[in-house]
Parts: C-alpha cells; sequence; structure tokens
C-alpha cells in the first residue's frame, strides 16, 4: 500500500493505474476509521479494480464553534486496518497541501447545503463540497462510495456531480450499526458511557417509525412518535427532527404516497449525533 502526501504524486499513481487499464475507486475519509469505513471500502472494492482512501480532516467544513482541534486522529492504526483491507493506496496530505496560500476558489450546491444541517451548521456544505470536488480531481475515480448515514451530505454530493457532469458514480452505503443499533461514527467515542447507552434511542425511535409506517399514517403522526420515543430518554437533546422527501429533500407533508426520510439531530452532552431512516414506499429503490 502506497501513501502519498502531495497532489502531483497521488494524481501520478491514479493516473498510472488507469494507464495500466484498472478501474478505480475512492472512499473519502476524515480518518479515525471504524467498521462503517471499512464496509465502504468493501463496497468500493466490489465495483472496481483498485481502492485508494484519502484521510484529511478538512478545516473548512468546521465552523468557529466546532472543535476542528478535538477531531479524533490515529494515522497509525488507520493506515493497519487499510492495510489489511487491501487498499492499494492512501492520500494523506497537509491542510497547506489542500488549500495554498492564495486558494480562493468555494463549491456550493446552495439549495440543498442551506437547509437542515446546513442551517444548523452554515457554511459546513460548501467546505465538504469544496474538499470533496479537490479530492475527485486529485484522485480521479470512476466509482465513489459514501454512507447513507451523512444523508444531507450524500444527496449534495450527488447533485454536485450530476450539476458539474463529473464522470464518478456515486454510491450509497445504508448506514453500518453497533450491536446495540447505534449508528457507527467517529463522535461516538466522545460521548460519555451514560450518552454512550443513552443514544441507542435514536435507532430504537427510528424503528418504531418504520414499524408504523406500514399503518398508513401522516407524516406528522410518525413525527409525533419519534419525538415521544426520543423525548423519554432525559439526556436526548432534539435538535431536528424533520421528514423530508427521500430525493429532494424538500418538506414532506401529509401521508406517505412516497419514499420520504427522517432525519433526526440529538446532542447527547456536547456531541451532536444524526441518523436518518427511509421510509414509505419506493424506499427500497432509492
Ligand atoms: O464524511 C466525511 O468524513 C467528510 O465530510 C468528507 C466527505 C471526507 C469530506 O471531508
Amino acid at each position: 500500500m502506497k501513501t502519498y502526501d502531495t497532489k502531483t504524486a497521488m494524481r501520478d499513481h491514479v493516473m498510472a493505474l488507469k494507464r495500466n487499464g484498472k478501474s478505480v475507486g475512492c472512499v473519502l475519509t476524515m480518518g479515525f476509521l471504524h467498521a462503517g469505513h471499512m464496509a465502504l471500502i468493501r463496497e468500493c472494492a466490489r465495483h472496481v479494480d483498485e481502492v485508494c482512501v484519502s484521510i484529511f480532516v478538512n478545516p473548512t467544513q468546521f465552523g468557529e464553534k466546532d472543535d476542528l482541534d478535538a477531531y479524533p486522529t490515529d494515522i497509525k492504526g488507520d493506515l493497519t486496518q487499510l492495510k489489511a483491507e487491501g487498499v492499494n493506496a492512501v492520500f494523506l496530505p497537509t491542510p497547506a497541501e489542500m488549500y495554498p496560500e492564495g486558494a480562493d476558489t468555494m463549491v456550493d450546491v446552495p439549495g440543498l447545503s442551506g437547509i437542515l444541517q446546513g442551517k444548523i451548521r452554515p457554511g459546513h456544505f460548501t467546505g465538504v463540497s469544496t474538499v470533496v470536488t479537490k479530492l475527485f480531481n486529485i484522485l480521479q475515480p470512476d466509482v465513489t462510495v459514501f454512507g447513507q448515514k451523512d444523508y444531507q451530505q450524500l444527496a449534495i454530493i450527488r447533485q454536485m456531480v450530476r450539476d458539474l457532469a463529473m464522470p464518478i458514480r456515486v454510491i450509497g452505503l445504508p448506514t453500518v450499526r453497533e450491536e446495540d443499533g447505534l449508528a457507527m461514527s467517529s463522535r461516538n467515542v466522545r460521548l460519555t458511557p451514560e450518552d454512550r447507552i443513552a443514544a441507542k434511542v435514536l435507532n430504537a425511535a427510528l424503528d418504531r417509525a418504520e414499524v408504523q409506517d406500514a399503518r398508513d399514517l401522516s407524516t406528522e403522526t410518525l413525527r409525533s412518535l419519534v419525538r415521544e420515543t426520543i423525548g423519554k430518554e432525559p439526556r436526548a437533546d432534539i435538535r431536528g427532527i424533520d421528514i423530508r422527501d427521500a430525493t429532494t429533500l424538500t418538506p414532506f407533508y401529509g401521508p406517505l404516497d412516497r419514499a420520504a426520510v427522517i432525519l433526526l439531530s440529538v446532542r447527547f452532552g456536547d456531541i451532536l449525533l444524526i441518523d436518518n431512516r427511509i421510509i414509505g414506499p419506493g424506499k427500497d429503490s432509492l
């Protein structure tokens, strides 16, 4: 497994792979890898000859209040896992390599980026779209895989790839969960033991909504059910329970006549966790 820290060396490596007739996939990460990332890599490997991974904690997607410095890192552990997974190459740039002096251009998908999490974290998704574009330009993947856990991020990347005619197939992988149902996330290790136990209420609430959806309830009733379930957990500080059209993320009212997504944003102590579930007719064909 090769590692590179410059754009030129990384791009040269990918171009050599392509010259040798290999298809290339990429999985973009901010490191501190867990089983959820490995699932993305395995999915990617099903579609391409070689998988390249990037590890970059992107400063432009952190707001002033978000703690960039507190973001957990473990490069040694990450590289051990990636090697065991058979990853072909890893891109590990510095912030200066990604954002050299004078870098000014940002990529924005304004419609999808200004809603939901984008309202809570202004500028976050512009930082994501910008770094993802740069990483795509460097890694030149035929295929990329993102987790459905970051549902809004995935919707934005799909739209950006479509709008900018990027020749990349974007695959969304269903959320990988811990044994008790908590969605895997690098943030989970920052939960207190009590909050870690309490956080399983998110999956429980989504399970309840999914079971109920067959009963032809309105989205308003489903939202109340979810709020009631999470509200029973005193450690959970609800920041958002949204039910949106699963494709456009526009607000969804009335009976569930098409696929919808329930988006949760709940704070446990200092840690904001997100989770989601697609429900309704057509959910399996998304
Ligand atoms: O999902 C993430 O880990 C990040 O937002 C990404 C896509 C690697 C961009 O920094």
